[in-house]
């Protein structure tokens, strides 16, 4: 007897299990509650822009399932195990490859390279992604992922200067500071949708008031 077809909320609801459980051990930065907050800012989004809701939302659950830098830069693990897993639970295999089209280039670093894929859902949750790095929430990931490094958190002798150069995005072991000037500053431009952007400006300008206070309270100022 051939299955029945499973629900859509079927469906978000045994990749919601699956994502917590094969999670429970990661890193902050990556950890079930970034994902949570990726597939909220998924659904405030997909609000305001026509995108496949089942797409956007099955990306959200599944973009940070494996991080190629704990696999060796391994970029092909993630869309695998999420392809795996979406099949086992019998999702239509357009579906299917049309996920992992999305986390195969949604990542910054694979932005800086050849686009070779591009959807209206691709563009949906690299911006509700890239939301998730900016603001208060992305200061915290910011000095957590630092810390992690040992990573000083300024160094006033190591400028930090906006920087658009790939290379020393790649190679940078800065100060936390830097991150601000190297990826973070950089993000509420790269937003794909205006619903996004308007959100990455309010958390931009969270952002530079952090700054300002960071260096004034370094300087002294009381
Ligand atoms: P992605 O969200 O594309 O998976 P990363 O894995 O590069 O991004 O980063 C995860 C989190 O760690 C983000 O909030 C990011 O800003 C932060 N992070 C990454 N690299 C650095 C760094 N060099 N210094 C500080 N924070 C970083
Ligand atoms: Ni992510």
């Amino acid at each position: 007897m051939k299955e029945q077809k499973k629900s859509k909320d079927e469906i978000l609801d045994l990749t919601v299990s699956f994502v917590q459980d094969t999670l429970k051990d990661a890193e902050s930065g990556h950890d079930w509650w970034h994902i949570q907050r990726v597939w909220n800012n998924t659904k405030h989004i997909l609000q305001h822009e026509k995108a496949d809701p089942l797409v956007c939302e099955l990306t959200a659950l599944l973009h940070d399932i494996a991080d190629s830098k704990f696999h060796d830069g391994d970029e092909t693990i993630g869309p695998r195990v999420a392809g795996e897993f979406l099949h086992s639970i019998g999702v239509e295999q357009e579906i299917i490859e049309h996920v992992q089209h999305i986390i195969l280039n949604m990542s910054f670093k694979a932005s800086l390279g050849e686009v070779t894929f591009h959807s209206k859902e691709l563009e949906v949750v690299q911006d509700a992604d890239r939301l998730d790095a900016i603001g208060a929430i992305g200061i915290a990931r910011a000095f957590t992922y630092g810390g992690f490094k040992n990573r000083e958190i300024y160094n006033p002798n190591i400028p930090a200067q906006l920087n658009q150069d790939k290379e020393s995005y790649k190679k940078t072991t800065s100060p936390t500071i830097n991150h601000f000037y190297e990826k973070l500053l950089l993000l509420k431009d790269k937003m794909n949708t205006p619903t996004a952007k308007a959100i990455a400006e309010k958390r931009h300008d969270y952002m530079e008031g952090f700054l300002e206070q960071f260096y004034g309270e370094w300087k002294g100022d009381q």
